[in-house]
């Protein structure tokens, strides 16, 4: 078992490179399935995620390769199962995206209920709902979910709700099928418009991403091709919060500002100078940050739920009270507890925090226990006095590629230890 070892204190400043998003990664990994041809996906990061959705792939009998440069090629040719096996798709929620690309491919699939983060609920009953539209037979039976599409074909699909995983996957299944689909009241993150452009890469035919209304005419087959993702903007978002509560300095490289219009906004409020060029941010702190008075996390483009524990952490020394709402999971706040720990002062009820500043946080053994709210960790950390240590750190490397390194390089003073 591994945990990170913080000496807190440092300032942060440098050069932050952004990596592949990894909420773009993943359901493109799963829309290479669809492939007729070999895919090369450029800088695709090796965290633990991008790395379990590989191995499924590999299990379906796709041929994998991870180049030196970081490129990974799939060709999917070869694969011939329609089903994900259940052990691998509960390390995963994304594992529920290859319904929609293997229905498309195979007209037939079985997937496992996902894992991933256990940050709420997360019922896949708007993702049913929608392959239904598409004339999918399905039934869910012993955990299992099975998918029969031989009748599939073009239809349309209101979504109660715009979730980001049921667009992605409504999008896919309705690639390789009959007629046109549309989807109205669709999630617009950015994410959802690089899946979409990477899919009319491969010969796909979808118009209207990142509006609410995307219309997917389906197509015989889709050829291979050369793809980069978009950066992470909930790395970079991480990244700038950590230069702000240090009172740092960092220029981001690779992120399209916009994506981060909410969390910017945010920065400003908090007193931050932020600098936005075109695909570069420029964040100076010089003072302890100030209180925001409210923020409510929303789908796209409101301030996004993954950025809401790494704010949540640059609010505990901020000057003033701060109000966080999180509307979108019911229990995305576990890292409060820990946070208190370090001599945070936050109050819960229900789904909103109160944040009451305090001068400094101490350090503390505390534990990850998601994937946002582990970096939110360490973020808090990087500002403690003393050493905190930061246990269950396998949460964070799924969305990370070795935090410590990136952080260290600006200035950062922590260890990876094995234990
Ligand atoms: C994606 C992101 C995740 C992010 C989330 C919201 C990926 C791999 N993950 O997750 O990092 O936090 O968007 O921006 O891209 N819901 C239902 N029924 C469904 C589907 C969703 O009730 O069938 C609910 C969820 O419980 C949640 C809300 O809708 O309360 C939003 O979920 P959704 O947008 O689907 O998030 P994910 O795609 O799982």
């Amino acid at each position: 078992m591994e945990k990170l070892i913080v000496n807190g204190g440092s300032r942060l400043c440098g050069l932050v490179k952004t990596v592949s998003a990894k909420n773009a990664v993943l359901p493109i990994l799963a829309a290479s399935v669809m492939s007729d041809g070999e895919i090369t996906l450029l800088e695709c990061p090796q965290i633990t995620d991008v790395k379990v959705m590989l191995d499924i792939l590999k299990r379906m009998g796709c041929d994998i390769h991870i180049e030196q440069n970081g490129s990974v090629k799939i060709n999917s040719q070869s694969a011939y199962l329609s089903q994900v096996p259940q052990n691998i798709s509960k390390e995963l929620r994304s594992s529920i995206f290859m319904m929609g690309s293997i229905l498309s491919k195979f007209k037939k699939a079985v997937v496992s209920y996902p894992g991933g983060c256990e940050i709420g609920l997360r019922p896949i009953d708007f993702h049913v709902k929608g392959l239904r539209a598409l004339n999918v037979n399905i039934k869910e039976e012993d955990g299992y979910i099975f998918c029969d599409g031989s009748k599939m074909c073009g239809g349309f699909v209101h979504l109660d709700y715009p979730s980001v995983g049921a667009t992605e996957n409504i999008m896919m299944a309705a690639t390789l099928i009959r007629g046109v689909t549309v989807i109205n009241n669709a999630a617009k993150e950015p994410e959802i418009v690089d899946l979409a452009n990477f899919i009319n890469t491969l010969g796909g035919k979808i118009k209207g991403a990142g509006s609410d209304k995307i219309e997917i005419t389906g197509v015989k087959k889709l050829h291979g091709g050369t793809y980069k993702c978009i950066g992470d903007r909930i790395f970079a978002g991480t990244m700038l919060l950590a230069g702000a509560m240090t009172k740092g300095e960092l220029e981001i490289e690779g992120i399209n500002y916009n994506y981060l219009q909410p969390l910017v906004s945010k920065l400003r409020e908090s007193a931050c100078k932020i600098d936005c060029f075109n695909d570069k941010i420029y964040m100076y702190c010089k003072n302890r940050l100030k209180a925001i008075r409210l923020t409510a996390t929303m789908p796209y483009p409101g301030f996004p739920t993954d950025l809401q524990a790494p704010l949540m952490s640059s609010l505990t020394t901020a000057d003033g009270t701060s109000i966080i709402v999180e509307n979108l999971f019911e229990t995305r706040f576990k890292h409060v507890p820990e946070l208190i720990k370090m001599g945070a002062e936050i109050t819960v009820k229900d789904r909103v925090a109160i944040v009451d500043g305090v001068s400094s946080l101490h350090s503390a053994e505390i534990t990850a226990k998601d994937l946002r709210g582990g970096a939110a960790l360490v973020l808090a950390a990087l500002t403690a006095e003393g050493t905190t240590s930061i246990n269950e750190i396998n949460h964070i490397d799924r969305g990370y590629v070795s935090i410590e390194k990136t952080l260290n390089e600006l200035g950062a003073k922590i260890k990876r230890i094995t234990v």
